[in-house]
């Protein structure tokens, strides 16, 4: 039985309604890491893996929500919306800001699962807290536009879930487009798609299925790092109000007023910013030799400069330096565990596959997990 088909089953058998239903996905980006949060550039897509959810009014002011994979079931209040642990803060978390921007909400049932791997770094929260927020507007008819639900999600995701996360997740999930990257200035939020045209070539995921716990407090530091660097850049350039106005000259003549480690992570934010534009450019004129090399540079900046790889990440990039049919490869999100992106040729992803999956058990002991993904829609209103 396909996931939604599930979804209907179960919530129909569990709550004896009919749901109304939506769709949202996961992301990829393909360049522009550590840059949202700088009001930089990045380069995500939404890919074709899932979360289904099923939600239908139940008139009361409880609500009660199930989670498919984790088979759980969590109910709670709309008066008493406190963050808690786990899955449910992503559902509340939105469920708060709709409230507070406003919006009248009544109780709700909602069943959820998907086919997104939690803790991979595809925001598999991102794609839960679009869903619930498109399907509450629907729900309760509040004609939320999409731009203010992706504010919404990650407002939800800072106060419920304490990840103090940039914009991009959830703007990609929910205005993507099939076969479409999205070119997103996170400043202005103006953003243009373009078409993904690899011909013989395609994107793999590489999953480490690792996840450091390093990575939220690290998050959080590297945050902290950018803004006192643009701090010092400001006392000389006052005009400056983010990482995306300083320019490499700028922060080479304000590099004596700060710590060696803060100017590193600056300069890193400023050339991946370069590298978002200049890989538009090259896919604009179908050089993927050129996108290949800018993934590796990404990867090169995020290990050695603004150090969020891991020597697992590390491991599965340098081992592809050396294939001819991959023309690039780098980690891919927030670091510290997650997938990597490769970009290669087609025809010699079994082969690869095989191999990596085998040098990478050799090496760590453990069973890495591939994805070819396509680029898909954003969230969206389904039907059976
Ligand atoms: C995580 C965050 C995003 C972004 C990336 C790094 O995925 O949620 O906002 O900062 O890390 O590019």
């Amino acid at each position: 039985m396909s996931l939604i088909n599930q979804i209907h089953t179960v919530f129909t058998k569990k709550f004896g309604s009919q749901p109304l239903l939506v769709r949202s996905p996961g992301r990829i980006n393909l360049i522009g890491e550590h840059t949202d949060y700088n009001e930089g550039f990045v380069l995500p897509a939404a890919i074709d893996k899932y979360i289904y959810l099923g939600f239908a009014k139940n008139a009361t002011g409880t609500c009660r929500v199930y989670s498919l994979d984790f088979e759980e079931e969590e109910t709670f209040s709309l008066n008493e919306l406190k963050p808690r642990r786990g899955w449910i803060n992503f559902v509340m978390g939105v469920a708060a800001q709709l409230l507070q921007a406003g919006h009248k909400l009544e109780g709700f049932d909602c069943v959820f699962g998907g086919d997104i791997p939690i803790g991979a770094g595809l925001s598999s929260s991102a794609a839960l807290e679009n869903g619930v927020g498109l399907g509450l507007s629907e729900l309760f008819e509040l004609h939320i536009e999409k731009s203010d639900l992706v504010r919404y999600s990650q407002q939800a995701e800072h106060a419920f879930a304490g990840v103090n996360c940039g914009i991009m997740d959830m703007f990609a999930s929910m205005m993507g487009k099939k076969d479409q990257v999205i070119r997103l200035d996170c400043r202005s939020l103006e953003h243009f798609y373009f078409p993904l045209e690899l011909g013989d070539f395609q994107l793999l995921l590489c999953n480490t299925k690792v996840a450091h716990t390093l990575a939220e407090s690290a998050y959080n530091k590297r945050r902290e790092e950018c803004q006192e660097g643009v701090n010092r850049v400001k006392q000389q350039f006052p005009e400056v109000n983010s990482l995306r106005d300083v320019t490499p000259q700028m922060l080479e003549k304000a590099k004596g007023e700060m710590a060696p480690l803060v100017y590193q992570r600056c300069a890193y934010v400023i050339w991946e910013n370069e590298r978002v534009i200049t890989t538009s450019n090259a896919l604009a004129h179908d050089d993927l030799e050129a996108v290949g090399h800018l993934l590796y540079g990404s990867h090169k900046g995020l290990s050695e400069a603004y150090e969020v790889s891991c020597p697992e990440l590390d491991f599965l990039v340098d081992y592809t330096r050396n294939l001819s049919y991959v023309l690039g490869a780098r980690m891919m999100g927030g670091g510290f565990g997650g997938c990597t992106l490769n970009l290669l040729k087609k025809s010699a992803t079994k082969e690869f596959i095989a191999s990596i999956t085998g040098a990478y058990l050799e090496k760590f002991g453990l069973q890495l997990e591939t994805y070819e993904v396509n680029v898909a829609e954003g969230t969206e209103i389904v039907e059976l």
